[in-house]
């Protein structure tokens, strides 16, 4: 609702701060929770935008930065994310612990301290089409989207009775820095170039082209919005057909 805040946990990336403009432009206030040193990067803020410090792998961290805002935030957005690809056979597993730690506890703690201290009106987590399918290479960032999906699912049966809702957004290739870093990598596996790796994703989808950042915080904006309020537990693609 207009005139309270979103919480967007991870709102300095590039989906979460496309989501925060969407929010800002349909009159929600904006809180961005990251990291202090992705907060300190960022140097042109809306003036009406609030920041807060967060690590989201220290519940600690997670209870704190919730506490400085109980008064204000209505809805939380989880955007927090980190990307590795590689085979079962040499996992890295210090990348296997961060994603796991990030991308799915993470929300636990998000989840979990909200719950306690905000128990606000509507969540929405970012999954991905990687949390509906599995790929070679992929099996780690996979798993953690996956269990993402089960996590919301069960959430949001729980927080139903109090009128709350959970819901998954689950993008396809975004035009991003992550996917061009994840380019990156897949094409030093393949010794390919990154640009035909781009390609490659581009014609993922059906509609041939990458997802925009845009068009995924146009439906994390409406699932916070009152006119998604009949919509919880679902994992709602942005890609094409
Ligand atoms: N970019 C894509 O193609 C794509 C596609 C599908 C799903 N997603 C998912 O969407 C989400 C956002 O992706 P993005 O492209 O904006 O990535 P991004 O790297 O631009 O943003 C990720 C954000 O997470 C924050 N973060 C990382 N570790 C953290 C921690 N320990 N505590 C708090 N914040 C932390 C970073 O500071 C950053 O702001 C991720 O979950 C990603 O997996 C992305």
């Amino acid at each position: 609702m207009p005139g309270r805040s979103t919480l967007v946990f991870g709102g300095t990336g590039s989906i979460g701060r496309a989501v925060c403009r969407a929010l800002d432009a349909t009159g929600y206030g904006v809180i961005i929770a990251d990291l202090p040193d992705a907060i300190a990067r960022q140097e042109d803020l809306p003036r009406n935008w609030r920041t807060v410090a967060c690590d989201v792998t220290d519940r600690a961290s997670v209870e704190a930065a919730l506490e400085k805002v109980c008064n204000e935030v209505d809805a939380v957005v989880y955007a927090s994310g980190v990307n590795y690809t590689g085979p079962v056979a040499t996992t890295d597993w210090s990348a296997y612990e961060r994603l796991q730690r990030v991308n799915l506890q993470g929300a636990f703690h998000v989840g979990a301290a909200a719950e306690r201290i905000l128990a606000p009106g509507a969540y929405v987590f970012l999954s991905s089409v990687a949390g509906l399918s599995g790929e070679a290479g992929g099996s780690v960032y996979c798993s953690t989207k996956f269990g993402l999906i089960g996590f919301v699912e069960s959430f949001a049966a729980e927080i139903a009775e109090r009128g709350a809702r959970a819901n998954s957004v689950c993008p396809g290739n975004v035009d991003s820095p992550l996917l061009a870093s994840l380019a990156a990598d897949v094409a030093a596996r393949e010794r390919v170039s990154t640009e035909e790796i781009l390609h490659r994703f581009a014609a993922e989808s059906a509609f041939n082209r990458l997802i925009t950042v845009d068009e995924v915080a146009a439906v994390v904006s409406f699932l916070i919005s009152p006119q998604s309020s009949g919509v919880s537990g679902q994992a709602i693609i942005v890609d094409g057909p």
